[in-house]
């Protein structure tokens, strides 16, 4: 068995794990990072494409905004589509000034991983096997096998940023942690897609055939997606069958019109809603996924992560310079507050914009009475517009 020493070791490196070795590092605190998946799977999962202006604001500060203020997208506003109409929320006139960047997560992850490797980060990838021990004393450890050789680091730390299925949350006492748990009775099927935009800015629709949205990665990209049945199979959808739904759920009477192109990705995701309380036992702190999951229809998911790792660097960083583990005390509760808000959000939209299996037009027609209601009243519009933004 390989032994070693850090000072913060780090499960999984999605945005959640490399940001917050990213964080650390800035401070002066040591870590490694243990991944079960390869540097180029890791660089190549299709996920998120919304960040927050708090989001871009950090990765700026930090020094790894470069690249997405070259390449991502400013957006100013949404539209919002229901009954065959387009209107448009105007989130930076309502929030005073903030806005919305388009930049996929897989770009993120990208910019950081080079980032920490150019720093002499450690990363390790393909580890098998993660498990933790002694989390309840000053001197937790992880083991795992890498390139066939069992390795144990000992840690002051250990960051569970291992996503839905890791490892770290299970390893908590069931007794000791409280979930909070929703599915919804539908997925979202994505594609990404070889064609211009074909709108300015990303479109949110209600349909009574289910939800439809309109995203972009770049000007010869887009990324769109409609509600689906979660148990569905991509094979049951060839490309005119997409293409045949799509146009339907985003037909306007206003002469719009969906660019086709070459479908070169297809996938379908679940949707649920889940909280962990609380995000720490012992010497774990659980970060992004691995604590807490939101549907995707507020584009909250890596937005909530990074805000973690945000508040979880701080608490780590004030127990070094100035042995006070009051922050890293109030890490789970300062952390849930803005999570459960978002937990709030995302449920919101959810309902707002898609069709349930047991649905009735009494509920359909309250759907449209509520988005009639935020596109009509600048109250209303300013609690969507200040949620979306962060
Ligand atoms: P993850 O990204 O899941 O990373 C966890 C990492 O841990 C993974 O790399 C995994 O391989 C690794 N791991 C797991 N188990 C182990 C183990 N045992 N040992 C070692 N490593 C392990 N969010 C937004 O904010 N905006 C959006 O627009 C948005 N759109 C989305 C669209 C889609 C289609 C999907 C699927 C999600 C979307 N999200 C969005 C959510 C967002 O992608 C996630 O919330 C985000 O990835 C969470 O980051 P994380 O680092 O916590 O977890
Ligand atoms: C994207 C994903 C979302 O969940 C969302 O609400 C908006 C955009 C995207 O992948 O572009």
């Amino acid at each position: 068995m390989k032994s070693s020493k850090t000072q913060v070791a780090i499960i999984g490196a999605g945005p959640a794990g490399l940001l917050l070795s990213h964080l650390l590092h800035l401070a002066g605190i040591d870590s490694v990072v243990i991944e079960s998946r390869s540097r180029q799977e890791i660089e190549a999962t299709i996920r998120a494409g919304v960040l927050e202006q708090g989001t871009v604001d950090l990765l700026a500060q930090s020094g790894v905004g470069g690249r997405m203020q070259r390449e991502g997208f400013v957006h100013q506003g949404i539209y919002l589509r229901f009954a065959g109409r387009s209107h448009r929320i105007p989130l930076t006139e309502l929030t005073g000034g903030r806005s919305i960047m388009v930049y996929a997560q897989h770009e993120v992850i990208k910019d950081l991983v080079k980032a920490r490797l150019e720093a002499g980060g450690k990363i390790l990838f393909e580890v098998r096997d993660a498990a933790l021990y002694d989390l309840d004393s000053a001197a937790p450890k992880i083991r795992f096998h890498h390139e066939n050789t069992l390795h144990e680091i000992s840690c002051d730390f250990v960051a569970g940023c291992d996503g839905f299925h890791g490892v770290s949350r299970p390893t908590i006492p069931s007794r000791m942690r409280t979930e909070y748990t929703r599915l919804y009775p539908f997925g979202w099927f994505g594609i990404l897609v070889e064609a211009p935009p074909s709108t300015d800015e990303l479109i949110y629709a209600h349909h009574d055939r289910g939800f439809a949205l309109v995203s972009t990665r770049s000007p010869q990209i887009q990324r769109l997606y409609f509600q689906c049945d979660p148990q569905d199979d991509v094979k049951n959808w060839p490309d005119a069958r997409i293409w045949e739904e799509l146009h339907a759920r985003l037909a306007t009477t206003e002469g719009w019109k969906l660019a086709e192109g070459r479908i070169f990705q297809k996938g379908i995701i679940a949707m649920r809603s889940f909280v962990a309380e609380p995000m720490r036992y012992g010497r774990l702190f659980l970060a992004g996924d691995a604590a807490h999951i939101v549907p995707p229809t507020g584009a909250k998911g890596l937005n909530l992560a990074v805000n973690d790792v945000r508040v979880l660097s701080e608490g780590i960083s004030a127990y070094y310079k100035n042995k006070s583990e009051e922050l890293l005390n109030n890490y789970s509760a300062t952390a849930l507050k803005r999570i459960w808000r978002a937990e709030y959000f995302s449920w919101w939209m959810t309902s707002m914009l898609h069709r349930f299996h047991d649905d009735t037009p009494f509920h359909h027609r309250v759907q449209l009475a509520e988005l009639e209601y935020v596109v009509t009243s600048r109250a209303k519009a300013i609690t969507l517009a200040e949620n979306y933004v962060g």
